[in-house]
């Protein structure tokens, strides 16, 4: 399905990184070993090499894999790619001072246990992590993210999954998103940064 939605050259979700990276890329840990979950075609894994991060991105679309190499190119970064599936991915274990999680809400609520603890499990102690989506009011607006509201983050919901964490932002907000045609218009959001004890 991602195959066919990353199909030809537009950059469905835009070539820039996704509001909630921008606003507190200052959050993350400088020039660390970063983890980019589900990083499509690869707008904001391009930004973290270019603000200094050794970035690994991780997908299961080979189409946006192959999309992100390009645009990689283009920015004269590097990247490391690797082409998987969450469920059931291979964490390793706290290999990383950041991991950064941008709309993954493809995953449904019966999957959220394994991808939260999975992405804790990636973290070193002290490691950051960021989370950034759709609040379940967006689908009023309907201008990104999936239909199903179920599968959208409420800030209770965050702060309960994540209660193991240092929390520094947990933060939902509206704003006009302009991130190609995928998401595009007013938009329900929500922000997260927590850092593992
Ligand atoms: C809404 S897009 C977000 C892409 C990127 N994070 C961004 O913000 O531009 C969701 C991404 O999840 C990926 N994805 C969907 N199901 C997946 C799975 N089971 N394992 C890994 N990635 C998956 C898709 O290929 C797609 O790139």
């Amino acid at each position: 399905m991602w195959d066919e939605r990353f199909a030809g050259d537009t950059f469905l979700f835009g070539t820039k990184p996704a509001m909630g990276l921008v606003r507190h890329k200052d959050k993350l840990i400088q020039n660390g070993s970063c983890l980019a979950v589900a990083d499509g075609e690869g707008r904001n894994s391009v930004y973290l090499a270019e603000l200094g991060h050794d970035v690994l991105a991780m997908d299961s679309s080979q189409v946006g894999i192959d999309k992100a190499k390009k645009l990689a190119e283009a920015h004269q970064v590097s990247v490391s790619y690797e082409l998987a599936d969450i469920y059931g991915y291979d964490w390793q274990k706290a290999q990383f001072d950041n991991v950064v999680a941008i709309f993954i809400q493809f995953a449904p609520p019966s999957k959220w246990h394994e991808i939260f603890e999975g992405m804790k499990q990636a973290l070193r102690p002290g490691g950051v992590l960021i989370l950034h989506g759709y609040t379940p009011k967006q689908v009023e607006y309907g201008t990104g993210g999936p239909s199903n509201v179920a599968h959208l983050y409420t800030t209770e919901m965050l702060a309960e999954a994540f209660g193991d964490m240092d929390i520094l932002v947990n933060e939902a907000y509206e704003a006009v998103l302009d991130e190609g045609p995928g998401h595009s218009g007013q938009s329900a959001l929500v922000d997260f940064v927590a850092v593992k004890r």
